[in-house]
């Protein structure tokens, strides 16, 4: 299991970590302005908002603090029977702990078609298992690119337990680049693009600022739904 997950992310390499030690240019937020009055995608130019914007979606609200806790739920006593990981240097990952899962309860179950249904295009064939990713307060993810050779076009994931900054960096550009803010319960989509030609990553909280207005990084888990590369691409 451990290698599967470990090979649907591509590790970032030292020109990421250097794309990724440029600063944003916002001017620090006044803290008072609530989060559902800003807008979900910014970037560094409005053109490749306009551009790239069409080919991530973030949707808030996706599901109710009911479904949020029937995933809790299902997920907790799982994952609690793991230690969260920190110290592999060349992970893509700092400080989480990770599992798949096939078989859900009717809940979850009603929930993740409706992602699927929203997120993929039609016919496109899915990877079976969900991957749920649990990242600790202190825990991040490094910009990297989810491997090409296992999975499709199309990422889909539900943000539970925290808000977080997704950032996209494009590969060849890095002054290119956009902001996702995932709120907690929203679900994201990063198509084409998006999902190919840019490295994505999520803040830690240190760093966890969206145009200007800070947004505090708690434990996260996600639950990511992903297609497989199609045979004739
Ligand atoms: C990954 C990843 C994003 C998320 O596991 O490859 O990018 O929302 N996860 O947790
Ligand atoms: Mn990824």
């Amino acid at each position: 299991m451990k290698v599967l997950l470990t090979v649907l992310r591509r590790t970032h390499t030292a020109a990421l970590r250097a794309a990724n030690r440029r600063s944003l240019s916002s001017s620090p937020g006044s803290g008072l302005s609530p989060l559902r009055d800003e807008p979900l995608v910014v970037g560094s130019s409005s053109e490749l908002v306009r551009r790239i914007g069409s080919q991530v979606e973030v949707r808030t609200s996706f599901i109710s603090e009911e479904e949020e806790g029937a995933f809790m739920r299902e997920l907790e006593p799982g994952l609690k029977k793991k230690r969260y990981e920190y110290d592999h240097w060349d992970d893509a990952i700092h400080g989480y702990r990770e599992t798949e899962k096939l078989q859900w309860g009717a809940a979850c179950a009603e929930v993740l078609n409706h992602v699927r249904s929203v997120s993929f295009p039609d016919g496109s064939e899915l990877l079976g298992p969900v991957h749920v990713l649990d990242l600790d307060k202190a825990g991040y993810i490094k910009p990297h690119v989810d491997s090409i050779k296992f999975c499709g076009c199309t990422i889909a994931g539900l943000s539970l337990l925290s808000d977080s900054v997704m950032r996209l960096v494009k590969e060849d550009a890095p002054s290119e680049w956009l902001d996702l803010l995932l709120p907690r319960r929203s679900l994201y989509i990063l198509r084409n693009e998006a999902r190919y030609n840019f490295t994505h990553e999520i803040l830690k909280d240190e760093e966890s600022v969206f145009n200007g207005q800070r947004v505090p990084r708690l434990r996260r888990i996600s639950v990511i739904c992903r297609n497989l590369p199609s045979l004739t691409a």
